[in-house]
């Protein structure tokens, strides 16, 4: 199965449980402030999680295309992109754990063919503090699950990430974790503000035993491990809780908010821990190998860089984000910047965008018609771009490597961005790429320098009024 078909799989499966095909949100929220990106499925359902009721019913499912930019640092590794697709359903106060958890295990193992044998998974052990359960209810329906299929089902308590780290899961199936089988949007309990839901998760991994632990991420490996043999397919957050003054107290109903990565789980479904083999990347992956002559396995991270951020960029585009100085603008300013000068290092010297834009934009016609027919715009708007920066691209990076034999400050850095338009983690990657030292204090000193114009420029508006 390709991740074509496993989407269109994974949303039938669920239509056919009774849940309604929803659209897929933008990927700008609309009024929430709070956050620049959808990154997550449940984004748009918050008020139906927070006990609205939602005019389709009780069972949602939909894909969600999601950015998360946290992880632009990240990208180069087998697993980790700014732009993925999270497959989504729920359960707005209807079906609880008994459902959620077989129903998903029934989809991995028996429609995408997954090998039961590899499947690990994580639960909640508890929160004190704050009288949370541990949650013996979802670890109990996980060994059945595995007991049924003949695999051993061992359960290990971890309690906090370190904790793992030392001791490992010695092949336990079912590890407890705190914190990390906690899911609110805050990213952590304590970071929760009042009024905002969260809940006990459990997670599902899938183990590549070919891979060997690396003891730099950990002395022993287990499911929570970063060294990449245990991949996190999905997970099942069981949105319960709402944060109060003085701790937590339940939702008015229970939920279920599942998140599976779609390109993961087709990477599982070809055996390959690389998301970048998977179908919807891997023919913009052969399309860089061709434009460069150069090889994937000779130059994994500098293409994984390119087709991730270009595939974010497009889709940017299609939900009507534009390059510019500001919040999501910048982003994306970034993505594609950050693209072209990878490509640039593998000998891309001339425009590509307008080639490999329209390769992209074709591995979603069917699943998100938008991309094709704004395509057109789409491609304008991004080789415009390409052009602006690329005109600027040689000298900048020449001035960078001209400061080789200096410390570059913070001052330095801002004066590449005000003149060439390098966004300044892209000036800082380059110099590290370079051996060129930069300074401890350059953010605070680009910021400043950043304020000084800003006041320069309200000083000056303010006299032409
Ligand atoms: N909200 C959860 C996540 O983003 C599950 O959908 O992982």
């Amino acid at each position: 199965m390709d991740a074509r078909d496993i989407r269109s799989a994974y949303l039938q499966f669920y239509a056919a449980r009774g849940h309604h095909l929803i659209d897929r949100a933008d990927l700008v929220p609309r009024d929430d402030p709070t956050t620049l990106f959808n990154g997550s499925g449940m984004q748009q359902l918050l008020p139906y999680l927070l006990g609205t009721e939602h005019p389709a019913g009780t069972r949602l499912t939909d894909s969600q295309p999601c950015v998360r930019v946290q992880d632009i640092e990240e990208v180069g590794d087998n697993r980790h992109t700014t732009f993925f697709e999270m497959l989504g359903n729920w359960s707005l106060g209807d079906y609880f754990k008994s459902e959620q958890i077989p129903w998903f295990w029934e989809f991995l193992t028996e429609v995408v063919h997954l090998d039961p044998s590899r499947i690990y998974v994580s639960c909640f052990s508890g929160d004190e503090t704050n009288h949370i359960p541990k949650d013996t209810e979802s670890a109990d329906i996980w060994a059945d699950l595995f007991a049924r299929a003949g695999i051993d089902n061992a359960r290990v308590d971890l309690g906090t990430e370190e904790h793992g780290g030392h001791v490992g899961n010695g092949g336990a199936r079912i590890a407890f974790y705190g914190g990390k089988n906690w899911w609110c949007r805050a990213g952590a309990a304590e970071a929760m503000p009042v009024g905002e839901p969260g809940g006990p998760d459990s997670e599902v991994f899938y183990l590549y035993p070919d891979i060997s632990h690396d003891p730099a991420y950990g002395e022993q490996c287990h499911q929570n491990c970063d060294c990449g043999r245990y991949i996190e397919l999905g997970n099942s957050v069981f949105m319960q809780y709402v944060r109060t003054d003085d701790g937590f107290g339940p939702l008015p109903r229970r939920n279920v908010d599942y998140g599976g990565g779609l390109e993961r789980i087709a990477a599982a479904a070809i055996d390959s821990p690389d998301v970048f083999r998977s179908s919807l990347l891997w023919p913009i992956v052969e399309q860089v190998q061709t434009l460069t002559g150069k090889s994937y396995d000779t130059h994994t991270r500098s293409m994984r860089v390119v087709v991730d951020h270009l595939r974010g960029a497009v889709f940017l585009a299609v939900d009507g984000v534009r390059p510019s100085n500001k919040e999501q603008g910048y982003v994306m300013r970034r993505l594609v910047r950050r693209a072209i000068r990878f490509a640039f290092d593998l000998g891309v010297q001339e425009n590509f965008l307008q080639k490999i834009v329209p390769t992209i934009a074709h591995l979603y016609s069917d699943a998100y018609p938008e991309v094709t027919e704004r395509l057109d715009d789409v491609v304008a708007a991004l080789v415009k771009e390409e052009k602006a920066f690329r005109q600027t691209l040689r000298r900048g990076l020449r001035e960078l490597i001209r400061m080789s034999d200096q410390v570059v400050s913070g001052d330095e850095l801002f004066v590449l961005y005000d003149t060439y338009g390098f966004p300044v983690e892209l000036s800082v990657e380059e110099a590290h790429a370079n051996s060129i030292s930069v300074s401890e204090q350059w953010r605070t000193e680009f910021d400043a320098r950043m304020r000084a114009q800003r006041e320069r420029s309200r000083a000056a508006n303010k006299m032409h009024l």
